[in-house]
């Protein structure tokens, strides 16, 4: 479903070539979930981003649900992200002039239709406790009532791949915690591949697989070099 392999990333700079990614391989299957840790500056976001094809890799390949995204036309891309990834950004990117249902129903306004869309968006509200808030608008909620509206909107397709940076940043112990459980509990339903980065451990340990990026590499937390 993921699978990447030696996948490496450099960014021009203004001393030459700063290398973020070398050598990175992943391979995860449907219902498959893995945490990433690692200092700031390492290369947590960028990995997310080439995973959900938002930013193209140095060198390396990349297979999402058997495709190479990077070889599609960006209409096909834009197409393929809309339907295959949901993305939770740090920061939540919601649009302010819209409702909180509007914004979990934004999705699908592009691409195949969705059949009871509204529906759905409704359902996933009320999973996410705020089937009370429908009509509110961005500015009206707290931190942790907007995570769980990307959240919402990152899932309303049923993509196979979900990737989150750091969803629960900003949060408090106990909204941290409410949403990594939901984040879990939709994944075991709709056995999604889940990839998430954060910068607590606890809610780290949550995931099956448990990685850290290290000296511009992907390894399993903890281990030696
Ligand atoms: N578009 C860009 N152009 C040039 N350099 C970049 C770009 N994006 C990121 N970088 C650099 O790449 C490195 C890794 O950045 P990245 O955002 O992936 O780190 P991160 O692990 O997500 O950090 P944090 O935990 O602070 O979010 C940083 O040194 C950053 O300055
Ligand atoms: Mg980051």
């Amino acid at each position: 479903m993921l699978e990447v392999s030696n996948l490496s990333k450099t960014y021009p700079a203004p001393s030459g070539q700063l290398s973020v990614l070398s050598n990175v391989s992943i391979a995860m299957q449907r219902g498959e979930s893995a945490s990433i840790m690692g200092p700031s500056g390492s290369g947590k976001s960028t990995l997310l981003y080439i995973l959900g094809a938002l930013e193209p890799p140095t060198s390396g390949q990349v297979f999402l649900d058997g495709d190479d995204p990077f070889t599609l036309s960006p209409r096909a891309l834009a197409e393929f992200r809309n339907r295959a990834i949901g993305f939770v950004f740090q920061d939540h990117l919601l649009l302010p002039q819209c409702t909180v249902i509007e914004n979990v129903l934004l999705p699908t306004l592009v691409g195949d239709p969705l059949p009871d869309g509204h529906a759905r968006a409704r359902d996933l509200l009320d999973r996410v406790g705020l089937s009370e808030r429908l009509n509110y608008r961005p500015a009206e909620l707290s931190g942790g009532e907007k995570q769980r509206v990307a959240l919402a909107r990152a899932l309303i397709r049923h993509p196979p791949l979900v990737l989150c940076d750091e969803p629960t940043g900003n949060l408090d112990r106990e909204s941290a915690d409410t949403v990594a459980s939901l984040l879990l509990t939709l994944h075991r339903e709709q056995q999604t591949v889940l990839v998430v980065v954060t910068h607590n451990q606890a809610i780290a340990d949550r995931f099956a697989q448990k990685l850290e990026l290290r000296g511009q590499q992907l390894l399993p937390r903890g281990s030696a070099t």
